[in-house]
Protein backbone atom coordinates (compact mmCIF):
# COMPACT_ATOMS: atom_id res chain seq x y z
CA UNK A 1 0.00 0.00 0.00
CA UNK A 2 1.08 3.46 -0.66
CA UNK A 3 2.51 5.49 2.06
CA UNK A 4 -0.31 7.92 0.88
CA UNK A 5 -2.60 5.51 2.42
CA UNK A 6 -1.36 4.16 5.48
CA UNK A 7 -3.16 5.49 8.55
CA UNK A 8 -6.04 6.91 6.61
CA UNK A 9 -9.68 6.54 7.45
CA UNK A 10 -11.73 4.07 5.36
CA UNK A 11 -15.24 3.72 5.84
CA UNK A 12 -16.90 0.51 4.19
CA UNK A 13 -20.78 -0.11 4.75
CA UNK A 14 -22.24 -3.58 4.72
CA UNK A 15 -19.06 -5.16 6.38
CA UNK A 16 -20.38 -7.70 7.98
CA UNK A 17 -20.26 -10.60 4.97
CA UNK A 18 -19.10 -11.06 1.54
CA UNK A 19 -17.28 -7.65 -0.47
CA UNK A 20 -17.52 -5.69 2.90
CA UNK A 21 -16.07 -8.43 5.25
CA UNK A 22 -13.28 -9.31 2.88
CA UNK A 23 -12.68 -5.41 2.27
CA UNK A 24 -12.52 -4.39 6.00
CA UNK A 25 -9.49 -7.41 6.56
CA UNK A 26 -7.59 -6.04 3.47
CA UNK A 27 -7.58 -2.69 4.65
CA UNK A 28 -6.75 -3.10 7.95
CA UNK A 29 -3.90 -5.51 6.76
CA UNK A 30 -2.55 -2.27 4.39
CA UNK A 31 -2.63 -0.26 7.59
CA UNK A 32 -5.91 1.74 7.41
CA UNK A 33 -8.07 2.66 10.03
CA UNK A 34 -11.27 0.89 9.32
CA UNK A 35 -14.90 1.65 9.79
CA UNK A 36 -16.75 -0.97 9.60
CA UNK A 37 -20.92 -0.45 9.46
CA UNK A 38 -23.88 -2.86 8.94
CA UNK A 39 -27.04 -4.18 11.16
CA UNK A 40 -25.40 -6.93 12.37
CA UNK A 41 -22.03 -6.01 14.01
CA UNK A 42 -20.70 -9.24 15.44
CA UNK A 43 -18.62 -9.99 12.52
CA UNK A 44 -17.08 -7.74 12.05
CA UNK A 45 -15.88 -7.71 16.05
CA UNK A 46 -14.63 -10.57 15.42
CA UNK A 47 -12.88 -10.16 12.45
CA UNK A 48 -11.36 -7.04 13.91
CA UNK A 49 -10.20 -9.02 17.21
CA UNK A 50 -8.76 -11.66 14.62
CA UNK A 51 -6.49 -8.81 12.52
CA UNK A 52 -5.48 -7.43 16.12
CA UNK A 53 -4.04 -11.00 17.06
CA UNK A 54 -2.32 -11.36 13.95
CA UNK A 55 -0.85 -7.70 13.91
CA UNK A 56 -2.40 -6.30 11.31
CA UNK A 57 -0.90 -2.89 10.64
CA UNK A 58 -4.47 -1.08 10.65
CA UNK A 59 -7.27 -1.44 13.04
CA UNK A 60 -10.66 -2.33 13.00
CA UNK A 61 -13.51 -0.10 14.96
CA UNK A 62 -17.60 -1.39 14.10
CA UNK A 63 -20.16 0.43 14.17
CA UNK A 64 -24.35 -0.43 14.36
CA UNK A 65 -25.78 1.44 11.18
CA UNK A 66 -28.81 0.61 9.72
CA UNK A 67 -28.26 2.57 6.04
CA UNK A 68 -32.03 3.13 5.35
CA UNK A 69 -31.86 5.31 8.42
CA UNK A 70 -30.83 8.76 7.98
CA UNK A 71 -30.00 9.62 11.79
CA UNK A 72 -28.38 6.32 11.89
CA UNK A 73 -25.89 7.39 9.05
CA UNK A 74 -25.50 11.10 10.77
CA UNK A 75 -25.00 9.62 14.09
CA UNK A 76 -22.44 7.20 12.80
CA UNK A 77 -20.32 10.01 10.78
CA UNK A 78 -20.09 11.88 14.22
CA UNK A 79 -18.44 8.80 15.96
CA UNK A 80 -16.12 8.59 13.18
CA UNK A 81 -15.49 12.20 13.66
CA UNK A 82 -14.69 12.19 17.18
CA UNK A 83 -12.85 8.92 17.40
CA UNK A 84 -11.04 9.53 14.12
CA UNK A 85 -11.24 13.51 12.68
CA UNK A 86 -13.25 12.19 9.93
CA UNK A 87 -13.51 9.90 6.93
CA UNK A 88 -11.09 9.85 3.85
CA UNK A 89 -12.24 6.91 1.95
CA UNK A 90 -15.89 5.57 1.84
CA UNK A 91 -16.79 2.33 0.17
CA UNK A 92 -20.54 2.37 -0.51
CA UNK A 93 -20.90 -1.91 -0.84
CA UNK A 94 -24.19 -2.43 1.71
CA UNK A 95 -26.26 -3.23 -0.98
CA UNK A 96 -29.36 -6.24 -1.49
CA UNK A 97 -31.45 -7.67 -4.21
CA UNK A 98 -34.74 -8.46 -3.49
CA UNK A 99 -36.94 -10.98 -5.98
CA UNK A 100 -39.34 -8.65 -7.44
CA UNK A 101 -40.77 -7.78 -10.47
CA UNK A 102 -41.94 -4.68 -11.89
CA UNK A 103 -45.66 -6.43 -12.78
CA UNK A 104 -46.45 -8.22 -9.41
CA UNK A 105 -43.56 -7.01 -6.97
CA UNK A 106 -43.87 -5.61 -3.90
CA UNK A 107 -43.68 -1.94 -2.87
CA UNK A 108 -42.03 -2.52 0.45
CA UNK A 109 -39.56 -4.37 -1.48
CA UNK A 110 -39.00 -2.05 -3.99
CA UNK A 111 -38.68 0.69 -1.45
CA UNK A 112 -35.70 -1.09 0.48
CA UNK A 113 -33.65 -1.46 -2.54
CA UNK A 114 -33.77 1.71 -3.20
CA UNK A 115 -33.30 2.78 0.49
CA UNK A 116 -30.26 0.86 0.88
CA UNK A 117 -28.63 0.95 -3.02
CA UNK A 118 -29.48 4.07 -4.11
CA UNK A 119 -30.59 6.89 -1.11
CA UNK A 120 -27.90 5.31 1.88
CA UNK A 121 -25.34 5.32 -0.87
CA UNK A 122 -25.86 9.15 -1.52
CA UNK A 123 -26.38 10.16 2.05
CA UNK A 124 -22.99 8.15 3.14
CA UNK A 125 -21.50 10.17 0.35
CA UNK A 126 -22.75 13.57 0.79
CA UNK A 127 -21.48 12.95 4.60
CA UNK A 128 -18.31 11.75 3.43
CA UNK A 129 -17.51 14.53 1.11
CA UNK A 130 -18.15 17.06 3.84
CA UNK A 131 -16.09 15.30 6.31
CA UNK A 132 -13.16 15.33 3.57
CA UNK A 133 -14.22 18.92 2.56
CA UNK A 134 -14.14 20.23 5.93
CA UNK A 135 -10.69 19.27 6.79
CA UNK A 136 -9.42 20.13 3.60
CA UNK A 137 -8.75 16.45 2.45
CA UNK A 138 -8.62 16.90 -1.36
CA UNK A 139 -7.73 13.24 -1.97
CA UNK A 140 -10.47 11.55 -0.60
CA UNK A 141 -11.71 8.78 -2.73
CA UNK A 142 -15.57 7.61 -2.90
CA UNK A 143 -15.83 4.28 -4.43
CA UNK A 144 -19.45 2.68 -5.03
CA UNK A 145 -20.15 -1.09 -5.73
CA UNK A 146 -22.36 -1.08 -8.35
CA UNK A 147 -23.06 -3.72 -10.37
CA UNK A 148 -23.06 -5.14 -14.00
CA UNK A 149 -26.79 -4.81 -14.05
CA UNK A 150 -26.24 -1.22 -13.52
CA UNK A 151 -24.96 -1.26 -17.04
CA UNK A 152 -27.48 -3.40 -18.85
CA UNK A 153 -30.93 -4.60 -17.97
CA UNK A 154 -30.67 -8.78 -17.22
CA UNK A 155 -33.18 -10.92 -18.59
CA UNK A 156 -34.58 -12.23 -15.75
CA UNK A 157 -37.15 -10.61 -14.49
CA UNK A 158 -36.78 -10.66 -10.68
CA UNK A 159 -33.98 -8.74 -11.37
CA UNK A 160 -35.44 -5.44 -12.78
CA UNK A 161 -36.15 -2.96 -10.04
CA UNK A 162 -32.62 -4.20 -8.77
CA UNK A 163 -30.96 -3.13 -11.85
CA UNK A 164 -32.91 0.08 -11.89
CA UNK A 165 -31.38 1.11 -8.33
CA UNK A 166 -27.95 0.05 -9.86
CA UNK A 167 -28.35 2.27 -13.03
CA UNK A 168 -28.96 5.29 -10.67
CA UNK A 169 -25.57 4.64 -9.13
CA UNK A 170 -24.01 5.22 -12.17
CA UNK A 171 -25.65 8.35 -12.96
CA UNK A 172 -24.71 8.80 -9.31
CA UNK A 173 -21.27 8.51 -9.96
CA UNK A 174 -20.94 10.68 -13.17
CA UNK A 175 -23.30 13.28 -11.64
CA UNK A 176 -20.62 13.35 -8.37
CA UNK A 177 -17.45 13.41 -11.16
CA UNK A 178 -19.03 16.48 -12.36
CA UNK A 179 -19.93 17.94 -8.81
CA UNK A 180 -16.35 18.15 -7.80
CA UNK A 181 -15.29 18.91 -10.60
CA UNK A 182 -17.64 21.85 -10.73
CA UNK A 183 -15.75 22.89 -7.14
CA UNK A 184 -12.46 22.15 -8.31
CA UNK A 185 -11.97 19.34 -5.76
CA UNK A 186 -9.25 16.35 -6.85
CA UNK A 187 -11.91 13.85 -4.11
CA UNK A 188 -11.94 11.07 -6.78
CA UNK A 189 -15.09 8.65 -7.46
CA UNK A 190 -14.92 5.14 -8.72
CA UNK A 191 -17.68 2.71 -9.54
CA UNK A 192 -17.14 -0.82 -9.50
CA UNK A 193 -19.57 -3.40 -11.54
CA UNK A 194 -18.62 -6.73 -10.89
CA UNK A 195 -21.00 -9.99 -12.00
CA UNK A 196 -22.35 -12.66 -9.75
CA UNK A 197 -19.86 -13.00 -6.48
CA UNK A 198 -20.80 -15.89 -4.28
CA UNK A 199 -21.16 -14.19 -0.84
CA UNK A 200 -24.58 -14.15 0.97
CA UNK A 201 -26.38 -11.82 -1.80
CA UNK A 202 -27.75 -14.69 -4.09
CA UNK A 203 -28.78 -16.39 -1.12
CA UNK A 204 -30.38 -13.90 0.56
CA UNK A 205 -32.10 -12.65 -2.36
CA UNK A 206 -33.40 -16.22 -4.06
CA UNK A 207 -33.39 -18.31 -0.76
CA UNK A 208 -30.58 -21.47 -0.06
CA UNK A 209 -31.83 -23.67 -2.76
CA UNK A 210 -31.77 -21.21 -5.87
CA UNK A 211 -28.24 -20.03 -4.32
CA UNK A 212 -26.77 -23.74 -4.41
CA UNK A 213 -28.20 -24.47 -7.89
CA UNK A 214 -26.69 -21.03 -8.69
CA UNK A 215 -23.20 -21.58 -7.58
CA UNK A 216 -23.47 -25.11 -8.84
CA UNK A 217 -23.83 -24.34 -12.37
CA UNK A 218 -22.40 -21.09 -13.38
CA UNK A 219 -18.92 -19.33 -12.98
CA UNK A 220 -18.41 -16.95 -10.60
CA UNK A 221 -16.32 -14.35 -8.99
CA UNK A 222 -14.95 -13.96 -5.48
CA UNK A 223 -15.32 -11.32 -3.08
CA UNK A 224 -11.74 -10.47 -3.26
CA UNK A 225 -11.64 -10.27 -7.17
CA UNK A 226 -13.50 -7.01 -5.99
CA UNK A 227 -11.52 -6.08 -3.36
CA UNK A 228 -8.31 -6.34 -5.81
CA UNK A 229 -10.05 -3.59 -7.69
CA UNK A 230 -10.86 -1.87 -4.90
CA UNK A 231 -7.27 -1.13 -4.18
CA UNK A 232 -6.26 -1.47 -7.36
CA UNK A 233 -8.36 2.32 -7.38
CA UNK A 234 -7.13 3.49 -4.48
CA UNK A 235 -3.58 2.82 -5.15
CA UNK A 236 -4.05 4.80 -8.77
CA UNK A 237 -1.98 7.84 -8.56
CA UNK A 238 -3.84 11.47 -7.34
CA UNK A 239 -4.16 11.94 -11.23
CA UNK A 240 -5.96 8.99 -12.17
CA UNK A 241 -9.66 8.97 -12.23
CA UNK A 242 -10.79 5.54 -12.34
CA UNK A 243 -14.45 5.96 -13.35
CA UNK A 244 -15.50 2.68 -13.56
CA UNK A 245 -14.43 -0.98 -13.28
CA UNK A 246 -16.83 -4.19 -14.97
CA UNK A 247 -15.60 -7.55 -13.82
CA UNK A 248 -17.22 -10.56 -14.85
CA UNK A 249 -16.32 -14.22 -14.35
CA UNK A 250 -13.76 -15.03 -17.37
CA UNK A 251 -16.59 -17.91 -18.57
CA UNK A 252 -20.11 -16.36 -18.84
CA UNK A 253 -22.02 -17.01 -21.53
N1 LIG B 1 -22.95 -10.91 -4.90
C1 LIG B 1 -23.21 -10.56 -6.15
O1 LIG B 1 -23.49 -11.41 -7.01
C2 LIG B 1 -23.12 -9.10 -6.56
C3 LIG B 1 -23.01 -8.80 -7.91
C4 LIG B 1 -22.90 -7.46 -8.31
C5 LIG B 1 -22.91 -6.47 -7.36
N2 LIG B 1 -23.04 -6.79 -6.04
C6 LIG B 1 -23.05 -5.68 -5.07
O2 LIG B 1 -21.96 -5.85 -4.20
C7 LIG B 1 -22.25 -5.24 -2.94
C8 LIG B 1 -21.88 -6.20 -1.82
O3 LIG B 1 -22.70 -7.34 -1.93
P1 LIG B 1 -22.28 -8.77 -1.36
O4 LIG B 1 -22.23 -9.69 -2.51
O5 LIG B 1 -21.13 -8.68 -0.46
O6 LIG B 1 -23.63 -9.09 -0.55
P2 LIG B 1 -23.87 -9.77 0.88
O7 LIG B 1 -22.91 -10.88 1.11
O8 LIG B 1 -25.35 -10.08 0.90
O9 LIG B 1 -23.58 -8.57 1.89
C9 LIG B 1 -24.36 -7.41 1.87
C10 LIG B 1 -23.96 -6.49 2.99
O10 LIG B 1 -24.84 -5.35 2.97
C11 LIG B 1 -25.28 -5.13 4.30
N3 LIG B 1 -26.60 -4.49 4.34
C12 LIG B 1 -27.74 -4.87 3.76
N4 LIG B 1 -28.74 -4.05 4.11
C13 LIG B 1 -28.19 -3.11 4.93
C14 LIG B 1 -28.70 -2.00 5.63
N5 LIG B 1 -30.01 -1.67 5.59
N6 LIG B 1 -27.86 -1.25 6.37
C15 LIG B 1 -26.54 -1.57 6.45
N7 LIG B 1 -26.00 -2.62 5.81
C16 LIG B 1 -26.82 -3.38 5.07
C17 LIG B 1 -25.31 -6.50 4.96
O11 LIG B 1 -25.14 -6.39 6.36
P3 LIG B 1 -26.30 -6.64 7.44
O12 LIG B 1 -27.25 -7.64 6.87
O13 LIG B 1 -25.54 -7.13 8.64
O14 LIG B 1 -26.89 -5.30 7.67
C18 LIG B 1 -24.06 -7.14 4.36
O15 LIG B 1 -22.93 -6.82 5.14
C19 LIG B 1 -23.73 -4.83 -3.00
O16 LIG B 1 -23.83 -3.46 -3.25
C20 LIG B 1 -24.26 -5.63 -4.18
O17 LIG B 1 -25.36 -4.99 -4.79
C21 LIG B 1 -23.14 -8.08 -5.61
Amino acid sequence: MSDRLVGRVALVTGASVGVGAALVKRFAQLGLKVVGCARNIDTIKTLGDELQKSKASGSVHAIKCDVTQEEEILSMFKEIKEKYGGVDVCVNNAGLLHAATILDGKTEAWKNMFDVNVLGLSICTREAVKSMRERNVDDGHIIHINSTLGHMVPDYSTAHVYSASKYAVTALTEGLRQELREIKSHIRVTSISPGIIKTEFVYRAFGQDVGQATFDTMPYLQADDIVDAVVYVLQAPPHVQVHDILIHPIEKV
